[in-house]
């Protein structure tokens, strides 16, 4: 990682930059996690990959679904809630309706928890494998309205990276947080609570 060789904080005239930022994002990370059969060694390393890669974060990181929750795996950041139940917050309902969610002011996100007072947007981004959910990618920002399309793009890429890096490394199904009791995963579109 280079992060003080990448193009920092863009304008919206700076869109060709932030692709070739994600492509190389997404490259690196890549590289990073092949051969490396231990989950949460891989997901650490993705969350700071990320972390450090983009500008204007002050939190990213993984939840993992375990039973009706979301439970809080490797991040770079404040300290964040431990557990967040399928449908609540940002996370929950992103998971729940499995497609993404990209909150350009947290504020106006009725369900939104806030874990740094000082995050004013978020993305997050399921993780998924075949069909099935098994956590989500959360990107914190103290910047209003700091995530836009393209990131949502790029950011979907790069978890879809993780995922399969992830589903290949040999300890997922040991670590049964990832995938729930008896290694059963929550069904499409629910539950919500
Ligand atoms: N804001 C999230 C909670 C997780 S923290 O941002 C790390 C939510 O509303 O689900």
């Amino acid at each position: 990682m280079h992060d003080q060789e990448r193009p920092t904080p863009w304008t919206t005239q700076q869109l060709v930059a932030k692709r070739v930022l994600y492509d190389e994002l997404a490259r690196e990370m890549d590289a990073l996690l092949t051969g490396e059969t231990d989950c949460l060694a891989n997901a650490a390393n993705a969350a700071a990959a990320i972390y450090h890669a983009l500008p204007d974060l002050n939190w990213a990181g993984f939840y993992f679904v375990h039973g009706p929750d979301l439970v809080l795996g490797p991040f770079q950041g404040r300290p964040a809630c431990s557990r967040i139940p399928l449908g609540k917050g940002v996370c929950g309902t992103a998971a729940a309706e499995r497609r993404s969610l990209l909150v350009p002011d947290v504020e106006a996100f009725p369900d939104h928890i806030a874990c740094d007072t000082a995050s004013r947007s978020e993305l997050v981004v399921p993780l998924l494998t075949a069909d099935a959910l098994f956590g989500v990618l959360d990107l914190d920002s103290p910047v209003l309205g700091r995530f836009d399309a393209q990131d949502q793009t790029g950011c979907e890429a790069l978890a879809a990276i993780t995922a399969r890096h992830l589903r290949g490394a040999v300890s997922l199904r040991a670590l049964g947080t990832m995938v729930g009791p008896g290694g059963r995963l929550p069904q499409r579109g629910g539950p919500r609570t």
